[in-house]
């Protein structure tokens, strides 16, 4: 795998593969005795971890983390977007994961901190952003499982490009039957690693057959739409722009909710509610089903062009990326980078 140097990539903004650089600082704070030692949170030059072969989160998994991204524009202004949900989700994350509560202000202005230190790593081209990963992982030297005593709270920075390797193309999604993400009461709700651990095979199985990821269905009667994983779902139907409501097994993602807020006060019809796959199917044959797009922030609104199920394809509209989808995308990458104005409030200018 060829990574790139630092410095070539802050030189020519290019070649951002997703998730493959790191820029040359991190934050990191440690939970032991009890407390988070905010005393000692620093930011330190990017270094991997010394861990014991026997650490907690190599065998149980007791992990969450946060994915949102700094924009910089041709004038070099700095903003992020919607960064207090992203802790307090990180918050609940841990709940659910029985990780002690942090202070969700001073991790906050550590973010800002790291991000503003790191400002000369941002891509200005088109599609192009700094990632910010802020994730937590337990750290007990210890095997048995409980919930751990100690952890690390870290924060990583990528510069990146689109999430998919072909780019913001139209991507081509799996109706999975068999594998199931989540389920009411479990973790799908939250962004906890191991959700993402149990969706690999699905996704490894769909990319056999020719797709780019899996659209999973919801456990307990496997008939209605939930999300992809690594995006949010939207289908527009007779003009009706209609994503599954959330329901205990879906994540609520923040791009999701900010779309289903700019559409609606945009005077789209917007209905957050059961989307079966039948239905789906029979919008897709009757012509009534123009668009398909994802919505996360790796993903940014990434079209879909075709979807597979019980071995038939598919094709969404045209099977080009749609004309909401182009909306959305073009309304919330400008209100990101400053190009629109930002009328909800939603973007924190850092420099
Ligand atoms: C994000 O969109 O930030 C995520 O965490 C999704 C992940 C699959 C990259």
């Amino acid at each position: 795998m060829k990574f790139i140097k630092c410095k070539e990539l802050k030189d020519k903004n290019t070649d951002l593969k997703f998730g493959r650089n790191f820029t040359d600082y991190m934050f990191m704070m440690t939970y032991h005795d009890g407390e988070w030692d905010y005393r000692n949170a620093c930011i330190k030059p990017y270094e991997p971890f010394v861990l014991d072969p026997s650490t907690s989160v190599f065998h149980y998994g007791q992990a969450v983390f946060e994915g949102l991204k700094a924009y910089k524009n041709d004038k070099g202004e700095v903003r992020i977007f919607r960064s207090m949900d992203n802790m307090n989700r990180m918050l609940e994350s841990c709940w659910r994961v029985c990780i002690p509560a942090f202070d969700t202000e001073v991790v906050h202005n550590a973010l800002v901190e790291l991000v503003k230190l790191e400002k000369d790593w941002i891509p200005t081209a088109e599609g192009t952003s700094l990632y910010i990963r802020p994730f937590i992982i337990a750290t007990d030297p210890a095997l048995g499982v409980h919930a751990a005593k100690n952890y690390i709270l870290a924060i990583i920075l990528s510069p990146v490009g689109a999430y998919y390797a072909h780019g913001f193309d139209p991507v081509s999604l799996y109706v999975e039957e068999h594998y199931k993400r989540a389920c009411k009461g479990g973790t799908g709700h939250h962004k906890v690693a191991v959700n993402y651990a149990a969706s690999i095979l699905a996704s490894e199985e769909a990319a056999k057959r020719g797709y780019d990821q899996t659209l999973w269905l919801d456990a307990q009667e496997n008939k209605y739409m939930e999300e992809v994983g690594s995006m949010n779902i939207f289908f527009v139907i007779n003009g009706v722009v209609v994503t599954p409501a959330l329901g205990g097994s879906i994540l609520p993602g923040i791009t999701r909710r900010s779309t289903v807020e700019l559409l609606m006060s945009r005077g789209y019809k917007v209905e957050e509610r059961k989307v079966s796959v039948d239905e789906v199917i029979n919008a897709s044959l009757d012509g009534s089903l123009t668009e398909i797009f994802g919505t996360g922030t790796a993903a940014v609104v990434s079209p879909v062009g075709k979807f597979g199920y019980k071995g038939r394809d598919y094709v969404v509209g045209d099977g080009n990326m749609g004309k909401i989808t182009k909306y959305v995308y073009d309304e919330l990458t400008g209100i990101q980078t400053g190009k629109k104005p930002d009328e909800f409030g939603w973007v924190e200018r850092l420099v």
